[in-house]
């Protein structure tokens, strides 16, 4: 029987492109398999990966392909414009039979049990959408989703059976104008969680609706940095490494994963921006400006963990379990 191939967060997994197929203008999805046809790693719902391409570009992608089927993940990739490398990369020069490296799946957008599910897709955002739709149907959990696009023809995934047969209301901006989102969601409760992934416009809007939800009610994906100002926190604060006994002074314009790195201690990390949690770190004391798109405001106050690639400190001194 053959063994599944297997990653943890900081080791990377060689994969072949088995197959590209254009699912819309300007959206290509990509088949990724095992060289040597073993299992992939389990993964669940929301998950995302960060591919890397020989161009030495790294860019997260979620997962939109059946978590049962271990021969093969699914991503698709839009074209940018512009482009930062990564899609461009893909629509131009990847094909067939290339190989990618790609981390383990990381999962920041799970599924908590509910017993209803509303879902918000825009535009490319509706890949991880996809197989949340999938498992809502096999567990009998009810579900309704918005899918907004500017136009059909860029909308990827339309023909799917969970959107062309499900609770769906598909919006083009060009023939249906905008949706009320406040109107059609109504105010979820705890039980009837949002997930929303899409443009930052739309994750904005959505993050200013809920202000008067129950807490925990909106979950969203992001793959741009939402946008902070200037630091609040300290100029300078230290940084003890627990584990290495080690302190690092980090000054403005410089970064807690920079100077632990320039320290010889290598965290394992990817975007750099704050939307992947590849460098996800614990924290023991101290108080954390959070700088990340990840979090969920209960996950920022209690201050467990932080994204050391963007986060900072409120306080002049942080303590980590690393
Ligand atoms: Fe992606 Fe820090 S490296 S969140």
């Amino acid at each position: 029987m053959p063994q599944p191939v297997t990653a943890t967060q900081d080791e990377r997994l060689t994969l072949r492109v088995r197959a590209m197929r254009r699912e819309a203008q300007d959206v290509l999805s990509l088949e990724l398999e095992d060289p040597t046809g073993e299992p992939l790693p389990e993964w669940q719902p929301g998950a995302h990966i960060d591919l890397r391409f020989i161009n030495g570009v790294e860019r997260q992608y979620s997962l939109c392909s059946d978590p049962s089927d271990r021969s093969g993940w699914r991503i698709a990739v839009l074209a940018e414009s512009p482009s930062r490398g990564g899609s461009r990369y893909v629509h131009q020069s990847l094909r067939v039979g290339d190989l990618v490296t790609a981390s383990a799946p990381i999962n920041h957008f799970a599924l908590v049990p509910a017993d209803e599910y509303v879902f918000v897709a825009g535009g490319i955002g509706i890949t991880p959408i996809l197989p949340m739709i999938a498992a809502a149907e096999r567990r009998g959990i009810r579900w309704r989703l918005a899918y907004l696009g500017s136009v059909a023809e860029r909308m990827a995934f339309l023909d799917s059976p969970h959107i062309a047969g499900g609770d769906v209301v598909v919006v083009r901006g060009d023939v249906d104008g905008r949706l009320d989102l406040g109107a059609w969601i109504g105010v979820p409760s705890e039980a009837t969680p949002v997930y929303a992934c899409g443009p930052e416009r739309m994750l904005d809007a959505l993050e200013a609706l809920s202000v008067d939800w129950p807490r925990g009610a909106l979950h969203l994906e992001r793959f741009q940095p939402k946008a902070f100002g200037e630091s609040q926190g300290a100029e300078s604060f230290e940084v003890v490494a627990s584990r290495s006994d080690l302190v690092v002074t980090v000054d403005r314009g410089c970064s807690i994963l920079e100077m632990l790195e320039g320290a010889g201690i290598g965290v394992p990390s990817s975007c750099l921006e704050g939307v992947c949690g590849t460098c996800e770190t614990a924290v023991i004391e101290g108080a954390p400006e959070h700088r990340d798109s990840i979090l969920t405001p209960d996950e920022r106050e209690s201050n467990e963990t932080m994204m050391i690639c963007v986060s900072r400190s409120l306080g002049d001194r942080l303590v980590l379990d690393i």
